[in-house]
């Protein structure tokens, strides 16, 4: 699956956004480590604060079936009338999904403004000094000691 069909992808999965109040549509394409790709966009809500992201989309579709492993995700994103898109970067939420399910050091984000062009990064870049599921497990010894 190369970068670009990925991207691809993201910008099909954007053209279903469900946007009325925001006219911001994204959309997010996820490929995991089975090779297939989960598609989302961003889902708004009367109420605003129900509002589902692109990327959450995507992950929670893959999670609900089953599958936790992760390569890259494609993010595309704009007001639904621009004519050239900036680059759309994940919210401290859906950083925050990524990082539940994906290796901080390898998961690759793309943000495209089209299929050609878009910027790379990794997980930690975007989300350093994060708190993650081993924090629950792991201890310091002096918190061990407390135990
Ligand atoms: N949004 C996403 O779907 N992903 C992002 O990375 C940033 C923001 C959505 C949420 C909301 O529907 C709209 O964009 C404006 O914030």
């Amino acid at each position: 699956m190369t970068d670009r069909e990925l991207i691809r992808a993201a910008f099909e999965a954007r053209k279903m956004s469900y946007s009325p109040y925001s006219g911001f549509q994204v959309g997010a394409a996820l490929l995991a480590e089975n090779g297939k790709i989960y598609t989302g966009c961003n889902i708004e809500n009367a109420a605003y604060t129900p509002t589902n992201c692109a990327e959450r989309t995507a992950f929670f579709k893959a999670v609900s079936e089953g599958v936790r492993g992760f390569q890259k995700i494609a993010v595309v994103g704009g007001r639904k009338d621009a004519k050239r898109l900036a680059y759309c970067a994940p919210c401290g939420v859906c950083r925050q999904v990524m990082r539940e399910f994906c290796e901080e050091k390898t998961f690759r984000i793309l943000l495209a403004v089209s299929e050609e062009e878009y910027r790379e990064y990794r997980l930690e870049e975007l989300l350093p000094e994060s708190f993650g599921p081993d924090n629950l497990t792991i201890h310091a010894p002096e918190q061990k000691e407390a135990l």
